[in-house]
């Protein structure tokens, strides 16, 4: 159940007794905890001492002001916000309160639906921009480095790298297969630049047809093409003063990557159509997941694109390849959905830590976090079993049809009983056997003569 949440509080500065009460019963009545101050003066020391959601003052007061008011309380919490009640025809002290910081105003004679509607808006906005600001934080949080799960070699010598470059300003290219965590390295370097306030722009480029992906890099004046009904500010711009991210680059067509360079050579850019070209200061990562090197070799990626963006490569080892990552890693999700599918999974059994120890993991990291989000779902076990994991079933089925199941039996043994369940299954034909097992023909003969 969610906790009840608390009233939002008012704090109420009037100095005239019958209107502050007047006030005072409107605000309770319409579920408002309200604190009065007769003056000025207690009000700021109110202030001080206990947090509220929103001041509602009036401004003409002796000898401290509304106004007065209004300015301690920008000082002393800034996130509270104030709305100011002018005198009847004084309209300017409304809006001089509005320049300081106030939400907005009210002229007497007040209307209780429009108090009641702005102290509303004032509340939720107060609440909204909490909200973002924790979110932030959250994004903040996920994107440091210790966030970037890892304790192999590899990964150590990637971390070391990434604390070294993120504070300068180099272009960098990451390599890595599918799902190594790309993006995630990326978003880290970018959050602990010196951008890191700056916005943070992640384009696919395998995700638009060419000549859409120039508008949305570059943006179009209007009438550059059909459908270009207004100017439009391409990504590029919008990275100004931050990070671009510009993911799987290898799928970039040939006269696009000309337009890459040209960008990057002068550090201007043209919108589609327009014929002013605009500064623009960014830092750009690319990323890509196939080989880079052989692309050129191919003919399908420049040379001197490659050059440009080969400044600091880093590439991501696979997870296959750093089996360690793979436990600690893990543990890792199977807390993290612990906590969002609200489970207590203690751990996981022996077996099922060897099964995933020596799985491949053709889609690394991200096949890794879904196998663990889909066993933390689906299971009834306190631990992860072998059987919670999808490579389990197959090779369960052959322990089993093997007549093996839980016993030990030798190596010799079972080999032999697996070759002679497959020859069945191929009907004898050995050629056929020999390509499900995945060894050679002469192999397998040779192991049917033993
Ligand atoms: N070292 C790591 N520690 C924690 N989480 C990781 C790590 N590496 C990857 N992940 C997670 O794995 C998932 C895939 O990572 P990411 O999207 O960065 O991969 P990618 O290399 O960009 O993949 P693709 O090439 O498919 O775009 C994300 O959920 C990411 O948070
Ligand atoms: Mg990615």
């Amino acid at each position: 159940m969610e906790a009840r949440r608390p009233l939002p509080c008012v704090l109420l500065v009037e100095d005239q007794e019958n209107v502050r009460q007047v006030f005072l019963n409107l605000l309770k009545r319409n579920g408002y905890a309200v604190t009065e101050a007769a003056n000025g003066k207690t009000a700021i020391e109110q202030l001080k001492k206990k947090h509220f959601d929103l001041v509602l003052t009036d401004l003409r007061m002796e000898p401290v002001d509304g106004m007065e008011v209004l300015r301690q309380a920008r000082k002393i919490a800034p996130e509270t916000e104030v709305v100011v009640i002018t005198g009847f025809g004084t309209v300017s002290g409304g809006v001089e309160a509005m320049k300081l910081g106030a939400y907005d105003y009210l002229e007497k004679p007040v209307e209780s639906e429009k108090l009641l509607f702005i102290i509303r808006r004032a509340i939720e906005k107060k609440e909204l921009v909490y909200k973002v600001e924790q979110l932030q934080k959250e994004l903040r949080e996920k994107y440091a480095f210790d966030h970037i799960v890892g304790k192999s070699e590899k990964m150590i010598d990637v971390l070391k790298i990434i604390s070294q470059i993120a504070s300068t300003d180099s272009t960098i290219l990451i390599q890595g297969e599918s799902g190594t965590g790309k993006e995630l390295v990326a978003r880290a370097i970018h959050e602990n630049s010196a951008r890191k306030n700056q916005p943070w722009v992640a384009v696919n480029c395998g995700g638009f047809v060419d000549s859409l992906l120039e508008s949305e890099l570059f943006g179009h004046v209007k009438g550059a093409f059909t459908g270009a009904i207004r100017d439009k500010i391409g990504l590029v711009q919008q990275a100004h003063r931050g990070t671009l991210f510009l993911d799987e680059i290898s799928e970039m067509s040939l006269p696009m990557q000309v337009k890459l360079l040209r960008f990057l050579e002068s550090s201007e850019v043209r919108q589609v159509g327009g014929s002013a070209s605009m500064q623009v200061d960014v830092r750009l990562i690319a990323a890509t997941n196939k080989d880079l090197r052989k692309a050129v070799k191919a003919k399908t990626f420049r040379e001197d694109l490659f050059y440009r963006i080969h400044v600091i490569p880093l590439t991501l080892p696979p997870l296959r390849e750093r089996k360690d990552d793979v436990e600690l890693l893990s543990h890792h999700f199977l807390e993290e959905f612990n906590r969002k599918l609200n489970k207590s999974i203690k751990g996981f059994s022996k077996r099922a830590m060897v099964l995933l120890r020596n799985y491949a993991w053709p889609g690394n990291v991200r096949e890794l976090r879904n196998v663990i989000e889909r066993a933390v779902a689906l299971t009834r076990n306190e631990k992860i079993q072998t059987e919670d994991l999808p490579f389990y079933d197959s090779d369960q089925r052959i322990f089993q049809s093997l007549g093996a199941g839980n016993a030990v039996i030798s190596l010799r043994e079972l080999e032999k009983r697996y070759i002679q369940q497959i020859m069945q299954k191929a009907k004898g034909d050995q050629k056929k056997a020999a390509e499900w097992m995945g060894i050679s023909q002469t192999t397998l003969w040779r192991k049917l003569k033993k």
